[in-house]
């Protein structure tokens, strides 16, 4: 045996450090007086994250079926405890997403139109895509969300405290369990022996589908709610992402490590930052 062997043998798989996700189930309240921009006051900030929590329920169910797809093929105990538990909290989150989506729409934000898109497209990728790609686009989308948990929401805590106190739960907790559960489709991927190319090329699909998708998504809800030509509302939104440091800015170092073949999501262990996190946004899980 070489010695790198010997020392690929003794060294622990890099998602040993994980925590088992864990399924909470918080019973949150979307109270009636909400603001209607109750992110930051303000409608971009808002209807962004609105247009994310629409994509929310139908992706959500399509990364629950491309991991399942394969769940059969996987040996080990430890991946297998952490796809059920992965299932078990995309689920809970499609499901509380879709009660606050309902509540956005009684609140005069329309979301029906995104959902019907986002499923169609999410139809399609079933229809054309292989069972190795469609989890190869989960794995990369789940870097995304795992980024956006990690970079946007977790560590730094002003966006969390921008937002109204009783929804920054909601997306804190959704953030914990994205972090938590961040490499399950990704050991899947490597499990079933998926390609390279397929990861790569299929991060570089999600990479200008995502903005493109999110960002016309926002300029339709904007315009829905008489709110396009607010440049008040664009220009703070433009500088709060992209401006400086900008919270989508600060991303691209771990965007870009996504690209190494030695990638893997838990090379970067946010323990700490999810007790933390734990700790300020959901006492009692
Ligand atoms: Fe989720
Ligand atoms: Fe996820």
């Amino acid at each position: 045996m070489t010695s790198a062997t010997a020392k690929a043998n003794t060294e622990a798989h890099p998602s040993s450090q994980a925590p088992l996700p864990e399924v909470r189930h918080p019973e949150f309240d979307f109270p009636a007086d909400l603001p209607k921009y109750w992110w930051d006051n303000d409608p971009v900030k808002t209807l962004l994250l609105a247009a994310l929590s629409s994509s929310f329920p139908p992706g959500e169910k399509f990364f629950i079926d491309s991991v399942r797809h394969f769940q059969d093929r996987i040996t080990d105990p430890e991946l297998k405890k952490a796809v059920r538990a992965f299932i078990g909290q995309e689920a809970h989150h499609s499901k509380e997403h879709k009660e606050f989506n309902e509540f956005l729409d009684q609140r005069g934000i329309g979301l029906a139109r995104l959902e019907r898109e986002i499923q169609g497209f999410m139809d399609w990728m079933r229809s054309n895509l292989s069972p190795e790609r469609q989890l190869a686009h989960t794995v990369a989308v789940e870097h995304f969300t795992a980024m956006m948990a990690e970079d946007f929401l977790l560590k730094y805590d002003e966006a969390l405290e921008e937002m109204d106190p009783r929804i920054a739960p909601v997306w804190a907790w959704h953030a914990i369990e994205e972090s938590e559960h961040k490499a399950v489709a990704f050991d899947v991927y490597k499990a079933i022996g998926g390609s390279e190319w397929t990861r790569i090329s299929e991060m570089m699909f999600v990479s200008v589908i995502f903005p493109v998708f999110t960002s016309l998504h926002v300029i339709q809800l904007m315009k829905a709610d008489g709110q396009l030509g607010n440049l008040k509302s664009w220009a703070r939104a433009v500088d709060y992402m992209w401006g400086r440091p900008g919270v989508f800015r600060r991303m691209i170092p771990s965007y870009l490590r996504f690209y190494s073949p030695r990638f893997h999501p838990w090379n970067h262990n946010p323990r700490d930052m999810i007790e933390k996190a734990k700790r300020r946004w959901l006492p009692g899980y």
